[in-house]
């Protein structure tokens, strides 16, 4: 597999039973231009009078803004989108706390990275409550030592995966949210063999078929292998639900990064967040869509678009 820069967003949609889930993913961008601006404040300073027409300078040349101009806009977009569970991916703590104010229907899960409390980027879980039950959850790191916050020799960043165990009145699912690192491609391949062989397990434990899988793995920390041993564990795959949805069905961009981009520049751009569901199946593809983050007044909301997947989770065949 190649990364162009390596931020990968990657989530597991397993199943019992039940009808359609909307899920969405979305890299927000860390608050890398911080300030000490309330939300109230931000909405007090928004401008109510709609301008004319000849006002305006459509797509106007914009570069990176501070999480304060751009967290009304990024809420907003997860409230059009009314997803049942959504994952965000670069979120510092300010970020988290800040979408949980202005999005009450939600609650969520997840710990800092650096630290598995409060320190660095969060890969978060948000799930709605009066549609969504928490069950349990956990953060496991993407080292040689996942029980604990620990960081991959030559990765840039410590890197984790958020797993929640979800359920509704109709269906149990497992939502996996983690980000990968950008810059050892050894730490990338370290990820994919702890998430394929943890996706295994979670597949197993909802009773599975069997599919055959893909690619060798590397070799993983011992008590994470017996901790998570399952049958699957030689043939259980990722798939990426945009080759699953049917054609007719996907919407929008190709990208999902676009690096702050002005209009004319697309060399940064490239499709590194992805939404995979397990190979053990009892789900559907409905619909696929890689939204966007530019808008007329020329702010863009984040550096990646938000992906929005619309799953039918179906009972598993025994
Ligand atoms: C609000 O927007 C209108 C229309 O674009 C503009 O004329 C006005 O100057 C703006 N007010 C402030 C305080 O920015
Ligand atoms: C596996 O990870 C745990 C903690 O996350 C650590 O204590 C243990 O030493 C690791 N095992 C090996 C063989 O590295
Ligand atoms: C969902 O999980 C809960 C908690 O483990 C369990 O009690 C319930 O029976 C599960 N529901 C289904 C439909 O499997």
């Amino acid at each position: 597999m190649k990364y162009s820069s390596g931020i990968v967003a990657l989530c597991l949609i397993a199943s019992v039973l039940g009808s359609q889930i909307r899920f969405q993913s979305w890299n927000l961008r860390y608050d890398s231009k911080p300030d000490s601006i309330s939300v109230a404040e931000t909405i007090a300073s928004l401008n109510a009078t709609v301008p004319y027409d000849s006002e305006i300078t459509y797509y106007t040349p914009s570069s990176e803004v501070a999480w304060s101009s751009r967290r009304i806009g990024v809420a907003n977009e997860f409230a059009f989108n009314r997803p049942d569970v959504f994952c965000v991916q670069e979120a510092l703590k300010r970020q988290v706390y800040d979408l949980a104010e202005l999005l009450p229907d939600y609650a969520w899960v997840g710990v800092g990275r650096d630290d598995g409390k409060e320190a660095g980027e969060y890969e978060a879980i948000f799930y709605r409550k009066n549609s969504i039950k928490l069950i349990d959850w956990e953060t496991f790191w993407l080292s040689d030592t996942p029980f604990e916050p620990s960081k991959y020799p030559d990765a840039g960043s410590y890197r984790s995966a958020t797993v929640a165990h979800l359920g509704s009145k109709f269906n149990n699912f497992t939502a996996i949210c983690t980000h990968w690192d950008d810059r050892s491609d050894r730490q990338r391949q370290l990820a994919a063999s702890l998430l394929r062989y943890r996706g295994a397990y979670e597949a197993e434990t909802t009773n599975a078929p069997i599919i055959t899988g893909e690619q060798d793995m590397l070799s993983i920390n011992r008590t994470f292998e017996s901790q998570y041993k399952s049958q699957l564990s030689e043939t259980f795959v990722w798939k990426d639900v945009l080759k699953e949805t049917p054609v007719q069905n996907r919407m929008g961009h190709y990208a999902t990064f676009n690096g702050f981009y002005d209009i004319g520049n697309t060399q940064a751009f490239g499709r590194i967040d992805f939404v995979m569901a397990g190979s053990n199946g009892g789900w559907e593809m409905s619909r696929y869509k890689v939204g966007e983050v530019f808008y007329d007044h020329g702010v863009q909301l984040s550096d990646h678009r938000p992906c929005v997947a619309d799953v039918t989770i179906n009972k598993i065949k025994k």
